[in-house]
Parts: C-alpha cells; structure tokens; sequence
C-alpha cells in the first residue's frame, strides 16, 4: 500500500475505490509484493539449491498458491485437506511437503497414497510408518531442536516443552527405529517459531540439523521451516533475508562438502511471503468518546483478524479516507461481542463516521483464521495482479451461517 496523488493505493488502484465495488470489510492482497518476496529468497539463497515451500495455512486461498506456484514455489501443508487444496491449485505432489501434528495415522496414509513427502513429528508414528511402507517410500523427520525463539510463547515451537518435533535428545532413539525399518530417510527438519529476527537462530538451527544429519547417510535435502519476521510496527526491524542467507548458505555449503554430496535446502516460509502484501478494509460505523478514550468502531473483528486478541500482535491502521487535517488519538475496536481491540491508542488523521480504516500486515494468518463467531459474514477478498482487482472469493452470506446446520423441526 503506497501514497500517490492524494490517494492509497495498490498497484494505481486507489484502495477506497475497492470498498465501494467490493464492500466493507475486504482483504487486499498485491501479487507483485508477493512476487517480489519470493524473488528477494531467491536472491538470499542464490548459491544453494534452495526449494521454497510456501506456508500454505498463512493464506491459502486457491488463487495465492497458483500464483506462488507460478513464481517456483513448492507448499508446506500442515493439513490433509490443505495438501488437497495445494494439488487442487496445480502443485504436483512433490512440491508438497506434509508436516501434520497429531492427526491420525490414517490421514498420513492418505497423504502417502497422494504421493506427498511426509514430515514425521513423532517416534510412534515413525514406528506406524515403518510398520506399514519400510524404505518404499521416503520420509523426512521433524526434529524438535530445543531452541527457544520466536515473537511469543504462542509462536515458539522449538523448545523442550514444545509439542512438535522429535527432541534432539532422542536422536539415538530415532536412529534405532530408522535400522529396525531400514527406512528411508530423505529429509530432516526443524522449525523453532515464527516472528524470528536474528540470522543466528536459524544458525543455530543448522548446526543441530547438520549433527544430526551426519547419522543419516542418504539425505536429499535439509528443512530449515519458516519464521523469517516481518516488520509489523513503525521502526520494527525485520529479518535481514540476505544476511541470513549468506550467513546459512555459507555454513550449508560447508557441511555439504563434508557430507559428500550436495543436498537441497528448503525453507517453508508463510509471513514472509505474504503477510505485507495484504490489507484489511474495514469501515467506521461508529465514534464513541468516554472519559477515558475515544472509540472507533469498525465493521470487523476478531472473527476476521484474531491475532491482536491471540497473540497481542500490533498492527500498524491508517485512515485512507484523509490524507489531511489533524490527528487524534482513537482506539480502534471491532464489532464482536468481545473486547476484541484491534488498534490502542493510535494517532489517525482525524475519522469521521464511513471512514476507511486500512489494518496493515494481513496477508498471513489474517483470513486464513477468520471464523464466524457472532453468526458474522467472512469478508470478501481480492487480489490486485497485473494493475487490476479480481475477486477471489466472494463475500459470505446469511445462507453460509445456515449451510450444514440440521434443521430438527422442533
Ligand atoms: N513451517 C512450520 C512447520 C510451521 O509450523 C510454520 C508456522 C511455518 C513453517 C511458517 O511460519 P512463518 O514463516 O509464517 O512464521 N498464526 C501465527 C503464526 C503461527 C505459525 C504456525 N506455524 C501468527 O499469526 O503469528
């Protein structure tokens, strides 16, 4: 979202004119700064094979995966019914990569049988899966690092009391499941959180995969998982993409060398890649002073972007209606029927009632968590490509709140 002219706009298209074809509220995401974030991992990782798997479940309509898929990306899916969506959106299977969590060993057999690379977080699954496909089909292991990183402890996955993973500590373990199988091993991975700035951890990171790795003598490639931040705050700094990519490639290399063969480097970035390509529109409906604050209310809420209530995450609003006048200090509140503040005090160029208030930084995990608590609509989205608006899905409707309830007549 840029300034031009007097107006906010996405690639020339001025972002109110959108709320007035599209409705309030609306996500509005712009392919070319995905594409360019893309590029810019690309550029970071130009001396290794690097494979991007795109974090499918940070926004996963169907329209975003093409268009990453297009720009070379593969898809990590955590979900049967994402790797599902993800071949529906043209990635063959191995472009997939599945990291499940708990499900079901079923639903990892479905996931075999639709050819996808499986990522196993757990030793009785490994066990299942030995059992069932011994070293016909190829499988990589989540290893649970026991690095404590990433923006809070809700986002934080890769320490010792994390769910994920298989711990380091019980690499020798693994290792024993591995001969009693012969299975075939192609990959390990480990992911410590999201919202991670310094090149170091993900450093860190690689030197417990690359110890481990060691143990295994038929890798094709590494997974370094995702977590690259993005600045969300004014002066908020964000990873630096190409000083961690020169300072992992570099190490990479080196444990290349010594493994003797080259292998592939993949990372499964979602944030990166799409959460400041995309806006949350939403319109005032209401200014409300008390003595202690002044209130805006907005016709969204928690049911379309939950995380300042999940993870008190900050994301920076600005009113799109003025480009002038004076400033004040507002709190921006949503309209459910919880104390959902999406925005505390906040300097905004003065509202009025009908203003335009744009939630920067919602492209991930912002519709892709939206739900319909209070019986509300999800919003309609769009995507600005090639200097036009497309609809990408269409607004809900009251027959989308009753869809799959079961009338009993009573
Ligand atoms: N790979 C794995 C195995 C993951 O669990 C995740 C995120 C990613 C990759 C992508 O992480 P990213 O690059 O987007 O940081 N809803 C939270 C973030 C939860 C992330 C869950 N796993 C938020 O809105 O901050």
């Amino acid at each position: 979202m840029q300034i031009k002219d007097n107006f906010y706009h996405i690639q020339g298209i001025p972002l109110t004119s959108l709320v007035e074809e599209f409705g309030s509220p609306l996500y509005v995401y712009d392919a070319d700064k995905i594409v360019s974030q893309v590029n810019l991992l690309k550029q970071a990782f130009a001396t290794v094979d690097l494979r991007i798997k795109y974090a499918t479940k940070a926004l996963s309509n169907i329209n975003i995966l093409k268009l990453l898929r297009k720009a070379g990306t593969g898809a990590d899916a955590v979900s049967i019914e994402e790797v599902l969506l993800c071949l529906h959106a043209g990635f063959e299977p191995k472009e997939i990569m599945y990291t499940p969590n708990s499900v079901g060993f079923e639903e990892i057999q479905q996931a075999v049988d639709l050819g996808v690379m499986i990522n196993i977080d757990s030793i009785p699954m490994l066990e299942h899966f030995g059992t069932y496909y011994g070293n016909q089909v190829p499988v990589c292991i989540r290893l649970n690092p026991h690095i404590l990183a990433g923006g809070n402890a809700k986002i934080s996955v890769g320490h010792i009391d994390s769910k994920f993973g298989i711990s380091i500590l019980q690499l020798k373990h693994i290792l024993k499941v591995v001969e009693a199988y012969d299975l075939n091993v192609a990959g390990l991975h480990v992911h410590t959180g999201s919202d991670i700035l310094d090149a170091e951890v993900f450093l860190k990171g690689a030197e417990i995969l690359f110890d481990a790795a060691r143990e295994f003598k038929d890798l094709q490639f590494l997974d370094f998982g995702g977590g690259f931040k993005v600045a969300y705050k004014p002066g908020d700094i964000a990873t630096d993409i190409l000083d961690v990519g020169t300072k992992v490639s570099k190490a990479f290399q080196e444990f290349c060398e010594t493994y003797g063969r080259q292998l592939e480097i993949w990372f499964e970035p979602g944030k990166f890649l799409v959460s400041e390509s995309g806006v949350l529109l939403t319109k005032v409906n209401l200014i409300k002073s008390t003595p202690a604050s002044t209130f805006i209310g907005v016709d969204t809420g928690l049911n379309h972007l939950i995380r300042p209530m999940m993870y008190d995450a900050y994301h920076s609003v600005v009113n799109i209606s003025r480009l002038e006048g004076p400033e004040r200090v507002y709190t921006i509140v949503g309209y459910i029927c919880e104390t959902d503040t999406i925005a505390a005090d906040r300097k905004l160029k003065e509202v009025q009632e009908g203003d335009i208030i744009a939630i920067k930084n919602a492209g991930a995990y912002g519709f892709s968590m939206a739900s319909n608590y209070n019986s509300r609509l999800k919003p309609a989205e769009v995507l600005i490509i090639d200097g036009k608006a497309k609809l990408i899905r269409a607004r809900e409707t009251f027959d989308d709140i009753l869809r799959h309830q079961i009338d009993l007549g009573i």
